[in-house]
């Protein structure tokens, strides 16, 4: 059985490489007594196509982890692997080898106050090999697909804070990076801009297979999300995948004993949730085991047996969608039957603690299912 700590663990489960990847990574700013540490054991694998939003207050952390994954900071603690490499212990030209595949946008844009908007554009492709009339009909395409195509030879200092950020999007998706870290994207920009920046980076995550982190206070934005990543205090305290994560919930909403949580309590449940996966024939539980998990199938199905004076027998056949294993964290008594996967199985499974802890949250929650298995054996 393959095991993944969490609902985002379907991607790594089923083979897919991360493309960025932090792993038990720590920051530390200043020196001696000022020293202070702004990042404590991040772990965070983004795949390729994946958007995630990163949220958090200010001062969380969000720019410093940013900086560390493009390659201008130098990792101090833990693993930082970019590309199928690891950034730690790398040399400045090693770094600046990697940054050619990485889109960066700013916070603050940064664009150079004495080039013009096209020219801040280009200077993107100057670590490449193309010609310059290549380069010029490129960024003037990309800063026409943002709407710019009147402002491309302004200076920043004549152009609004909504279109110097748009400049900087410009220079990182001209490119077609394999990454994009995009630190408020949208934060100057109206609505109607801001939807043409994220569907931008929506389009260009797909076409070229690109990872982009994206960090935001925008809730206008959040529908791009595959993951929605919270860091509060340097630490990452909330992963939603959410693809996964409606899933799930859409999956525990159909069965009567959870119809009537409210979204967030499932969604509370649905990221609690551990991913695993089990071959054709493989058990899951056998019958007298004691309870500790609850069962919602993901993919595949799984056959209920009992066992009797003739051997196994085959009572039910459980679907993609279908929960098993509540009744004995329930009860408290052990397993009533053995669990078996018919085929290949995808599981997400809930520990015993939180799935009481589900319950007790919510006494009509318990009620409901107290009344759904009287009658059930
Ligand atoms: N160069 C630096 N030297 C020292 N401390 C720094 C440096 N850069 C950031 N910090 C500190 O690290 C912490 C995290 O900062 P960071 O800029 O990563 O936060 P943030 O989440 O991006 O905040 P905001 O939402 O305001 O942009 C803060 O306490 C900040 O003061
Ligand atoms: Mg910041």
């Amino acid at each position: 059985m393959q095991q993944q700590s969490s609902n985002t663990g379907r991607a790594a489960a089923n083979g897919k490489q991360p493309i960025v990847n932090f792993s038990g990574l720590n920051h530390h700013f200043g020196l001696g007594d000022a020293r202070r540490q702004v990042l404590y054991d991040v772990h965070l694998a983004m795949y390729p196509s994946e958007i995630a939003i990163m949220t958090g207050p200010s001062g969380s952390g969000k720019t410093s982890l940013l900086v560390l994954a493009g390659g201008l900071r130098a990792v101090q603690d833990g693993s930082l692997n970019v590309l199928g490499r690891e950034m730690r212990g790398l040399c400045a030209q090693e770094l600046v080898e990697i940054r050619r595949s990485i889109g960066f946008i700013f916070q603050f844009h940064n664009l150079f106050e004495s080039l013009t908007a096209i020219e801040n554009v280009q200077m993107a492709l100057d670590l490449h090999s193309y010609s310059t009339r290549e380069k010029r009909d490129r960024a003037a395409e990309m800063l026409a697909k943002l709407g710019l195509e009147h402002r491309m030879h302004y200076k920043p200092s004549s152009l609004s804070g909504g279109q110097k950020q748009r400049v900087a999007v410009a220079r990182a998706l001209v490119n077609k990076p394999r990454i994009i870290l995009a630190d408020e994207p949208t934060a100057a920009l109206d609505k109607e801009s801001g939807r043409i920046v994220v569907n931008l980076l929506q389009e260009h995550a797909r076409a070229a297979d690109a990872a982009i982190i994206l960090v935001t206070h925008d809730n206008r934005i959040l529908d791009v999300a595959d993951r929605i990543v919270t860091l509060i205090d340097g630490r990452i305290v909330s992963r939603v995948e959410v693809g996964e994560t409606n899933l799930i919930c859409e999956f525990l909403r159909k069965c009567p004993v959870f119809a009537n949580q409210s979204p967030s309590e499932l969604t509370e449940i649905a990221q609690k949730m551990a991913y695993e996966k089990y071959p054709s024939r493989e058990v899951i539980f056998h019958q007298g085991d004691p309870g500790d998990k609850f069962y919602l199938i993901r993919e595949g199905q799984a056959e209920v047996l009992i066992d009797g004076p003739d051997g196994l027998k085959l009572v039910r056949t459980l679907e993609r969608g279908e929960i098993f294993g509540e009744m004995s964290l329930l009860k408290h008594q052990p397993r009533s039957a053995t669990v078996r996967a018919v085929n290949q199985l995808e599981l997400y499974v809930l520990g015993r603690d939180d799935f009481r802890a589900a319950i007790d949250n919510s006494v009509s929650f318990r009620d409901q299912l107290l009344r759904t298995y009287a009658g059930r054996s």
